[in-house]
């Protein structure tokens, strides 16, 4: 067992990290223990963690450049950490091949960091202006080919299904009518000419499409459901899930999913039947209730009046059928 002391002079983060005391508090970090931080970002949940005496810290990031700003607390944390530049989804996978077979906390912090939106270089914010690219990744298609080479409706549900834009239809006959696009400005201006936009207005009209986009790019709910599994799978009996999600779409996963895998969802999904006497085992156990921020977090960081986090604990019964993936069948 380890207990080395916390890495002291961590490096300047810009990101915040959202609802980090609620998150150590649900993964009940002991001394000793090895953790999965599987949105490693500016590190903010991994650094709570060690200094919590964590033994081991496996984080993982799908951004090689918040990968390679971690480099710096590998060695201040005494070589307690690991950074693995892979998706979460395969952290089943990477932790074999570390030789890890277990693990005795999961946690994930669903989303886009500041660092990745305040870079307009990056392509996700329609605030600056910068190439249309929001890939967290360095590969696969970037938002400029999706938006340039997807027809008018397959946009169109993209933007209504991620973006739960009311006026997808509006929105992307005139993105296909601008085409080609290259920058996120000429994008966010597009859609703020097809929706109306005046100054005052509470919220940017291109906030859903941006947002819909990004997840289409990063296939962000696959992710997600994958994460979700392949967290069931490497948590050890007792082991401890949190997850923090910023919007609807992606806290109803996390609600179906521990409904679902402890037992207490009546009907199944459509992808499998009612966990019953004759179904799976429950895997988890312990749901908590959502958490939100305290009004005084949300003063100080606006980015975590959205957040909610959930958490639940790993029983001994074994993980739900899934592919190779790590995501449903
Ligand atoms: C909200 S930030 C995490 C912030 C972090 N908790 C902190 O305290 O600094 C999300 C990070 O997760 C990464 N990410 C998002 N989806 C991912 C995935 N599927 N696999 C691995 N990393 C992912 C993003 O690149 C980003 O750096």
């Amino acid at each position: 067992m380890t207990t080395a002391s916390a890495p002291s002079a961590a490096p300047a983060a810009p990101h915040i990290p959202v609802l980090v005391e609620e998150v150590v508090h649900a993964l009940a970090v002991a001394p000793g223990e090895t953790h999965v931080d599987g949105t490693f970002g500016a590190g903010g949940y991994t650094k709570a963690i060690l200094e919590k005496g964590a033994a081991r810290v496996i984080a993982f990031d799908r951004d090689p450049e918040a990968i390679q700003a971690g480099e710096s607390l590998v060695a201040l944390s005494g070589e307690r950490l690991t950074l693995v530049p892979e998706r979460f989804s395969r952290m089943r996978q990477a932790l074999t091949a570390r030789g890890v077979d277990r693990v005795d906390g999961v946690t994930l912090d669903i989303g886009v960091s500041s660092m990745q939106l305040d870079q307009p270089e990056r392509g996700f914010s329609f605030q600056g202006d910068g190439p249309l690219d929001m890939r967290m990744g360095a590969d696969g298609p970037s938002a400029a080919d999706f938006v340039n080479q997807a027809d008018e409706s397959e946009l169109a549900d993209v933007l209504f299904h991620y973006g739960e834009e009311p006026k997808s239809r509006r929105v992307a006959r005139a993105i296909v009518a601008a085409r080609p696009i290259a920058r996120t400005g000429e994008l966010a201006q597009i859609v703020r000419k097809a929706l109306g936009h005046h100054p005052g207005m509470k919220k940017d009209p291109a906030t859903r499409t941006f947002q819909a986009i990004r997840i289409h790019v990063n296939e962000e709910l696959h992710e997600l459901e994958g994460g979700l599994a392949a967290a069931e799978q490497v948590l050890r009996p007792g082991g401890r899930l949190a997850v923090v999600t910023f919007h609807s779409l992606e806290d109803r996963i996390v609600k179906r999913f521990l409904k679902s895998r402890s037992g207490s969802q009546a009907a199944g999904s459509r992808h499998r039947p009612a966990a019953n006497e004759t179904g799976p085992a429950p895997t988890f156990e312990a749901v908590g209730r959502p958490v939100r921020a305290s009004e005084a977090e949300v003063k100080a960081n606006p980015r975590a009046r959205s957040a909610t986090l959930r958490a639940a604990r790993r029983t001994a019964a074994p993980a739900w059928g899934t592919n190779e993936e790590g995501r449903e069948r």
